[in-house]
């Protein structure tokens, strides 16, 4: 039987994970859900954020939906993303961007680059290695080629120009795509910032190592009001979790006003990845049909609740 893992975490992630698990539990009654409770407040009251069960429960799962986990106010805990990331060996991280004019898909390298963890600060400097392999180069290009077979064209942003690291990652990347036979262009990172600004209606896939994809995916929902309204996927060969690009939004957290557009976005990117793509179109055309009805969450300029921007949800459904 399908089983997924729903971990909540912390703030507004106990506020709109539940609503994107009913959403999950209606369209997908057969599946099997298990809970996982992980991050700040159970590292509050356990002093454990993540433990090794909880690993082994999440791998045993088809797909995790994952809320948001509030970072260790004084360093107490390793990052959890990142953990699980790595146990996981969670390699692709993909970020559709879609809204009036805009269709893009990020698709950015989520274990090597500057987030490799290679670091040292000594007295007078600090250096953190930016570590691009061809393995790890090898097998996220193969995923973008897979994304834009479906779709327009893909494009890699890289600063070649200068970094002897993003030669070797263009190269590669450039290689994969003509192996699959996709026809693939490229730009300069910094230039490719500016340009999905002002012609957002040009670009479509575009494949970036980890920090840039990081800084690129931020620039581009420039374009669809907010952090509220983003889903990402991180994707391995083995495992999938599926994740609001927001954080745990401490500032509104409790008073039942996120967005849950984000989330219930991951719900359909999950059901999507697991072969129901009828299930993920009727949600997507659902939280579509409920939010150019004007129900909308105050950070969009409505007055609506979680709860009840959920509830309309379903009741479309
Ligand atoms: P954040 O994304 O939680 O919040 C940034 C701003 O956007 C806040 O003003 C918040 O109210 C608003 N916002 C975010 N999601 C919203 C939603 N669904 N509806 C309405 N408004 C929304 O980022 P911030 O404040 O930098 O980080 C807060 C905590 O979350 C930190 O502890 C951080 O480490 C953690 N975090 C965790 C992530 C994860 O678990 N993957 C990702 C990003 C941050
Ligand atoms: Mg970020």
């Amino acid at each position: 039987m399908t089983r997924i893992a729903i971990v909540e975490g912390d703030g507004i992630g106990r506020e709109v994970i539940p609503v994107a698990a009913a959403a999950l539990h209606f369209l997908r009654p057969d599946w099997e859900y298990v809970h996982v409770e992980l991050g700040f407040e159970r590292w509050r009251r356990t002093g454990t954020a993540l433990d090794d069960m909880d690993l082994e429960t999440l791998s045993s799962c088809d797909a995790v939906l994952f809320g948001a986990v509030s970072s260790a106010p004084n360093g107490e805990y390793a990052s959890v993303v990142l953990r699980l990331r790595r146990a996981l060996a969670l390699y692709a991280n993909i970020r559709p961007v879609m809204g009036e004019g805009v269709d893009i898909v990020v698709v950015r390298e989520n274990s090597e680059g500057l987030y490799a963890g290679r670091e040292r600060i000594e007295a007078d400097r600090a250096c953190t290695e930016r570590v691009i392999t061809r393995s790890g180069t090898e097998r996220i290009a193969r995923v973008a080629c897979n994304i834009a077979a479906k779709r327009r064209k893909l494009t890699i942003g890289h600063k070649a120009n200068v970094l002897a690291a993003d030669r070797f990652f263009l190269e590669i990347a450039r290689g994969v795509a003509s192996g699959e036979g996709m026809p693939v262009d490229d730009a300069f990172i910094d230039a490719l910032c500016l340009d999905v600004l002002r012609r957002p209606g040009r670009h479509d896939v575009i494949l970036v190592e980890n920090m840039f994809g990081d800084i690129l995916s931020d620039v581009a929902a420039f374009h669809v009001g907010g952090l509220g309204l983003l889903p990402s996927a991180n994707l391995g060969d083995r495992h999938a979790l599926f994740e609001p690009v927001h954080g745990s939004a401490p500032d509104i957290a409790g008073r039942g006003i996120a967005n849950p557009v984000a989330a219930l976005r991951c719900a359909a990117m999950l059901l999507d990845h697991l072969g129901d793509t009828g299930s993920a179109l009727r949600l997507g055309t659902a939280i579509d049909r409920v939010m150019a009805c004007g129900v909308l969450t105050p950070d969009l300029g409505g007055t609506v609740t979680t709860l009840e921007f959920g509830a309309a949800v379903l009741a479309d459904l």
